[in-house]
């Protein structure tokens, strides 16, 4: 693809706009230049949270309310920032200083509460900071304001080796440490060979499906066609999730070499890293480490001397959840809503603009550089039967460690937040684990000491989802979990289909009315059936796993429900207005 991509330009237009926005002549002007209708350009611009068509303010500042912010009392900083700045969510300052926005997950769920404030993260907040930062932004600018992810030194490092090791923007200590070396060995040995030693090693891709990425390699590799793309899905929405970036703030090189080593094995000439907007550090360092591999001969037209032609471009996202989707992500490179297609047919034959696409995630694509340098022998000594390797999980939420682990397959859940986590926060005893993502599956007590691997959790109808793992203590109002979870997918079903697009609403409706004390117990079957009605019909897995975690927090705390409806009162204390 040529020329500047739509959500670049609109990245451009806003950010050089004084009152933060996309005006209606922009808008205009694209449609006229790239003959793409108004009504398009029009609808994409407003599809995408992180853009706005009506003015706002210089700063804008979006405070997460996803679950582990939530549960880290985002509530709380919000109302501050309410008072301090004397506007409400959506509104401007009098001043034209600052916008107040609520933002889905920020991807920041170890430091929560947290927000953004135009490009500049700020974690573990607290109310009595706000009107300190308020006051300096106003005086001084956003300024820079990086904090260092935990990374706990588990066992079995073999996605995380470098990470806080080596200067993430230094090449030359990638290199130093084996970097680049298995670019150079599949080179040497050839397409074909790395495939099988992809699937040899039986990786398993890291986004969520767990689809085998050496048979995904092997038929975009047999597609027909001069023209192949590679796409690294760095899109990351899934709340309480942040393991990607982690991976490229802290090691950028290990996945620009595995998209290198994955466009070698299937033949694919362009490469995509559709990178969240919300995640501007990780921007930079993939912007930097492109550059320096391009100027090292490791990208360009003739990489290391082979004939190989590849090369990276970046796409940053512009705020959508459901955009993390494989087909919905590569419409929206294509300049559309984020609005998924119907599959069959599947990326690897028919992807970016219909033709052979390979689509990986992070982590997979960081997992395949050791793979190549020590061989599928030595992956396959990591751990359990049809799990190999490691995983890294997020972790949040109510328990005294928070950050990035990296652990073998096969590891026990309780020994990941016990041990390696340090156990349930303030000595509380343990309610439930949002494992694998708010799409994912609510773990009780009694499920604590699954392993974690595909074998294993398909025996609790579960799966690894995104790696997310959020405690909750004993105190958690369930109820109030739920409906959080609810508001997340109403907010981010992309309204493509009935089912997804009213039963999130249902649901959030339902909820709301349950919490403000006029549930009914019927109300809970009737949850249960719509759930089961939008698995059924939903259109894609968004509005199909969207009720599962709100379903099973009725099927496992039931009585939790109905103590609620009879003391209409919040268990754990506080409020739920929004
Ligand atoms: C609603 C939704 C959101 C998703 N978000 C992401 C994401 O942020 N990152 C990701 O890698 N995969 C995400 N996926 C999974 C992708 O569709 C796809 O399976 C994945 O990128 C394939 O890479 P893998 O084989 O390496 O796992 C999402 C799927 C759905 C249904
Ligand atoms: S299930 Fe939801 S997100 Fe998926 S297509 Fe339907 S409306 Fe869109």
């Amino acid at each position: 693809m040529k020329g500047k991509s739509l959500t670049d330009a609109l990245h451009d237009i806003q950010s050089g706009n004084k009152e933060n926005y996309i005006p209606e002549k922009d808008t205009l002007t694209i449609s006229e230049k790239s003959k793409v209708s108004l009504s398009k350009v029009y609808g994409f611009a407003t599809f995408y949270s992180m853009f706005s068509v009506k003015p706002r303010g210089k700063h804008i500042i979006r405070v997460c309310k996803s679950l582990s912010c939530h549960m880290g009392k985002a509530e709380e900083v919000i109302e501050k920032l309410e008072e301090v700045l004397g506007v409400e969510i959506g509104e401007t300052t009098e001043d034209g200083e600052f916008t107040l926005e609520e933002s889905s997950c920020l991807g920041m769920c170890s430091v929560s509460p947290a927000m953004m404030i135009d490009k500049i993260p700020f974690g573990n907040l607290t109310v009595d900071q706000i009107p300190e930062i308020i006051k300096k932004v106003k005086s001084e600018g956003s300024q820079e304001k990086i904090y260092t992810e935990q990374i706990l030194p588990a066992q079995g490092r073999v996605v995380l080796k470098s990470v806080g090791v080596i200067n993430p923007e230094s090449i030359d200590e990638y290199i130093a440490s084996r970097g680049y070396l298995a670019l150079k060995k599949a080179i040497e040995n050839g397409p074909q060979w790395v495939i099988n030693e992809l699937k040899k090693s039986e990786l398993r891709g890291r986004g969520g499906a767990g689809f085998p990425t050496g048979r995904k390699w092997e038929f975009t590799a047999k597609a027909p066609g001069p023209q192949k793309y590679l796409i690294c899905n760095a899109d990351e929405g899934e709340p309480g999730t942040f393991k990607d970036r982690v991976i490229m703030e802290g090691d950028p090189h290990s996945i620009i070499e595995g998209m290198i080593i994955a466009a070698f094995a299937t033949g694919c000439n362009n490469g995509y890293i559709y990178i969240r907007g919300e995640y501007d550090l990780s921007i930079r360092r993939i912007e930097k480490a492109i550059g320096d591999a391009r100027s090292h001969g490791f990208l360009g037209r003739n990489i290391l001397g082979s004939g190989f032609p590849f090369d990276i471009e970046i796409h940053k996202g512009a705020g959508s959840y459901v955009v993390g989707e494989e087909t919905t992500l590569m419409e929206s490179i294509e300049g559309h809503r984020g609005e998924p297609r119907k599959k069959p047919p599947y990326p690897p034959t028919f992807g970016l603009l219909g033709k052979p696409t390979v689509i990986n995630n992070v982590e997979t694509l960081a997992n395949v550089p050791p793979i190549i340098t020590n061989g599928a022998d030595w992956y396959r000594t990591i751990r359990v039967p049809e799990s190999y390797g490691t995983k890294l999980f997020s972790l949040s939420g109510d328990v005294n460690w928070k950050g990035v682990i990296e652990a073998p397959f096969g590891t026990r859940l309780s020994y990941i937040v016990n041990e390696l986590g340090g156990g349930v926060r303030n000595g509380k005893k343990l309610r439930g684990v949002i494992f694998g993502g708010v799409s994912g599956t609510l773990l009780t007590p009694d499920q604590f000491d699954i392993p974690v691997d595909f074998n294993s959790l398909v025996t609790i109808e579960a799966g690894p989802g995104s790696g997310s793992i959020i405690v909750m203590d004993e105190t958690r109002s369930i109820v109030n979990i739920a409906k959080n979870i609810a508001y997340f997918f109403k907010y981010e079903s992309c309204g493509k289909c009935t089912p997804c697009r009213i039963g999130t609403e249902q649901l959030m409706n339902i909820i709301d009315r349950i919490l403000e004390g006029s549930g009914k117990e019927s109300d809970l079957e009737v949850i249960e059936r719509l759930g089961q009605d939008m698995r059924l019909t939903s259109f894609c897995p968004l509005g199909q796993t969207a009720p599962n975690i709100i379903v099973q927090s009725i099927q496992k705390f039931r009585s939790k429900w109905l103590e609620h409806m009879k003391d209409k009162k919040l268990e754990g204390g506080g409020s739920y207005e929004r």
